[in-house]
């Protein structure tokens, strides 16, 4: 009897992913052509996989080069490409497009100057940022030795630590949008940061900064903020601690 060499199963190729059309609505401005923002449409075949980051640059590749906004390290590191996305602050290299709806709106966040498209000066975001000091202050002698923190003391900040300057709470933020001078809830979660750092000096300086009229006491406690951070910090309750610790001078 003759032996039959039993044939190796087929190997079941791979079903092809399946594209997606998806329209993207972008506002634009393009202050030499025309001064007035506009609408314009474009139509983009998505991968599931795909990021509503990708979408802009397929556009900016395939479509108009002339598309401007910001975006560096497309893994949610940098926070450059904080914008509106269908009417809510996010980066666009986290947002999934498999998540969204076949049409996507996509327009530049709210409450700084517009500079062209999706780009916003960032300079008076970081101007607040700047004024509450955020570095380690010490007085007196340099220590000769590292400044020894505790598990619980560095729990204390751990969560305003996380914050990677991106401008989706402040520019979400309806006291920020009506008043420019408002520091803004970005600023006050690195002013937490060091306020409740326990190797921190410069603790009564950075409260009588935000003490100010356009300091902690303009939040009204919306919550945008906290639901805007892609970093998931509370923010909302930071700013809360850093009332807390106004009322009280003690942290
Ligand atoms: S607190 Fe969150 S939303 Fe605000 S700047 Fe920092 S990372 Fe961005
Ligand atoms: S490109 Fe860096 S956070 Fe999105």
């Amino acid at each position: 009897m003759t032996a039959v060499a039993e044939r190796p199963a087929e190997t079941r190729a791979e079903a092809p992913i399946e594209t997606r059309p998806v329209r993207v609505k972008i506002r634009r401005y393009v202050p030499e052509l025309n001064p007035e923002p506009y609408w314009q449409t474009f139509e983009v075949h998505a991968l599931p996989t795909d990021r509503v980051l990708n979408l802009l640059l397929d556009i900016k590749g395939y479509q108009d080069g002339s598309l401007t906004f910001r975006r560096s390290c497309a893994h949610g590191v940098c926070g450059s490409d904080a914008m509106r996305i269908n009417g809510v602050n996010r980066l666009a290299c986290k947002v999934l497009v498999k998540d969204m709806p076949d049409e996507i709106t996509i327009e530049p966040i709210k409450g700084l100057p517009l500079e062209k498209d999706l780009v916003v000066d960032m300079e008076p975001f970081f101007e607040a940022y700047r004024s509450i000091k955020p570095f380690l202050i010490t007085y007196g002698q340099p220590p000769t030795r590292e400044h020894i923190q505790s598990q619980a003391d560095r729990e204390r900040f751990d969560d305003t630590t996380k914050c990677i300057l991106c401008a989706a709470c402040t520019t979400s933020c309806p006291v920020y949008w009506t008043d420019g001078q408002y520091f803004g809830p970005a600023a006050i979660v690195n002013a937490h940061r060091f306020i409740f750092d326990s190797r921190d000096e410069g603790t009564e300086e950075r409260l009588e900064i935000l003490n100010d009229r356009e300091g902690v006491w303009r939040c009204r406690t919306t919550f945008n903020c906290t639901e805007a951070c892609p970093r998931g910090i509370e923010v909302t309750q930071a700013i809360a601690e850093v009332k807390k610790a106004l009322l009280y001078r003690r942290v």
